[in-house]
């Protein structure tokens, strides 16, 4: 069975469905929470078209003794990118300077301080998490020849990059990018304290998860004019029409997009499909998100 509509499914559908199942596939905007993976008996495997599991109960999955199948490394580059891009965007002012032609205001040809940004170069760029879109995106700065600063969980030496505690990346940096995972641990990682501490004029980049920022903390730094920002992801996705971000003209909004080409997109696809053909025969997951349900539970099949 497959869900076509563009809502996400509600939660007693997918209970009725997941009755009988033996295989989910699924994505990011579907909360696969453990009262639903509790009541799936029959499920041997849950394989989700992303490389967070944020929207899974892993716990409760590897309870359940349901490996759960992600698709790391393929969109590490193509997110990489888009950090970049959103990077010279808001330093460059390109949203608003795209805003501001089309609405008809460039009346008198070149002029010396026409929207003046910042030089990417010439910025202190902090890391926020040394896994591999973090160090790939370190490696693309190293062409810009930027001063790069990087925090990780556990000590990790990269070529391009100074560690440094986490508070000092906010205090620091010109730019900071989130590249943690989203954990207990890591939710509101970029809390108001640390957004207030980092310096006048400096930029948040988040291609993370949304709930690494305390968006409301953010929203008021933003309004203040004192900081930038380029988002993909947000607390709640979609953004709500109203939301105050959508108000906010420095800074530089996406819709989750990532991952977004079509070579990536593909290649999640065909990890995904691997992790569900696996599970459903009984094998091993090529890329399994909680590995430990192999050494505490009997899988399912
Ligand atoms: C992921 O895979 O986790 C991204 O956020 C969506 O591509």
């Amino acid at each position: 069975m497959a869900w076509s509509e563009t809502q996400p499914m509600p939660e007693p559908i997918l209970q009725e469905w997941l009755v009988d199942a033996r295989g989910l596939l699924c994505a990011l905007s579907t909360p696969i929470t453990a009262s639903l993976i509790k009541q799936a008996q029959q499920l041997s495997v849950i394989s989700t078209i992303s490389v967070g599991v944020d929207h899974i109960d892993l716990t409760a999955a590897s309870r359940a003794g349901i490996p759960v199948g992600h698709t790391p490394g393929v969109l590490v580059d193509s997110t990489a990118d888009l950090t970049l891009g959103l990077m010279l965007a808001v330093t460059r002012r390109m949203a608003e300077a795209d805003r501001w032609m089309r609405g008809g205001h460039w009346a008198r040809g070149w002029q010396s301080d026409l929207l003046l940004g910042t030089d990417l170069s010439k910025a202190t760029v902090g890391i926020v998490g040394l896994g591999p879109i973090g160090e790939a995106v370190v490696r693309r700065l190293r062409g810009f020849g930027c001063r790069v600063l990087a925090w990780n969980r556990t000590a990790k030496e990269i070529e391009g990059a100074q560690l440094v505690g986490l508070d000092e990346v906010f205090e620091q940096s010109d730019i900071v990018s989130l590249h943690t995972a989203l954990t207990d641990d890591t939710t509101h990682i970029a809390s108001a304290a640390r957004l207030a501490s980092m310096r006048p004029g400096a930029t948040l980049i988040n291609t993370g998860r949304g709930l690494l920022v305390d968006e409301a903390a953010l929203i008021r730094e933003l309004s203040a004019g004192r900081l930038t920002a380029g988002l993909d992801v947000f607390t709640e996705e979609p953004l709500p029409a109203n939301h105050p971000l959508l108000a906010l003209d420095n800074v530089v909004l996406l819709p989750h997009v990532g991952s977004a080409t079509t070579a990536t997109r593909l290649a999640m696809v065909d990890r995904a499909m691997s992790n569900l053909h696996a599970g459903m025969t009984g094998e091993r997951l090529p890329y399994c998100a909680n590995p430990d349900v192999y050494a505490e539970s009997p899988s399912r099949l």
